[in-house]
C-alpha cells in the first residue's frame, strides 16, 4: 500500500518532468525554453558544444527539439539580439 502511493507520486513527479520538455519537432527560442523549464544548462551545454557564443545566453537563438525523456535541444540559428520570436503554444518560434 505504502509502495504504491510512493510510485503513483514519483509517476506524477516524473510526469511534471516531461511537461517541462520540448515537444518534438517544434523549434524554440531560448527565451521559450527557459520559460518552460530549467533549460539554461543544456543551452549553455548546446552553445559550447556548438562553439558559440552569444550576447545573452542563448536567449535570441533557435533551438530544435529532439526530445527523449531530457528534452535534448539542438543548435539551429542564432537570430540575433532580441530577433527570436515565441509564436505561441503548438507553433514554432521563428527568427524575425
Ligand atoms: C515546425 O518546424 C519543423 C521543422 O522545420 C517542421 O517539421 C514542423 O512541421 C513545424 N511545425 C509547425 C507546427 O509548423
Amino acid at each position: 500500500m505504502k509502495y504504491s502511493l510512493l510510485s503513483s507520486i514519483l509517476a506524477l513527479a516524473i510526469g511534471h518532468a516531461f511537461a517541462d520538455n520540448c515537444n518534438v519537432p517544434l523549434l524554440y527560442c531560448g527565451h521559450s525554453l527557459l520559460a518552460k523549464g530549467n533549460y539554461q544548462p543544456q543551452i549553455d551545454q548546446c552553445l559550447f558544444d556548438n562553439n558559440h557564443l552569444t550576447l545573452d545566453n542563448g536567449q535570441s537563438v533557435l533551438f530544435g527539439c529532439i526530445g527523449g525523456p531530457n528534452g535534448v535541444i539542438q543548435f539551429l540559428q542564432d537570430c540575433g539580439l532580441n530577433r527570436c520570436r515565441d509564436n505561441g503554444n503548438g507553433k514554432n518560434d521563428t527568427c524575425f
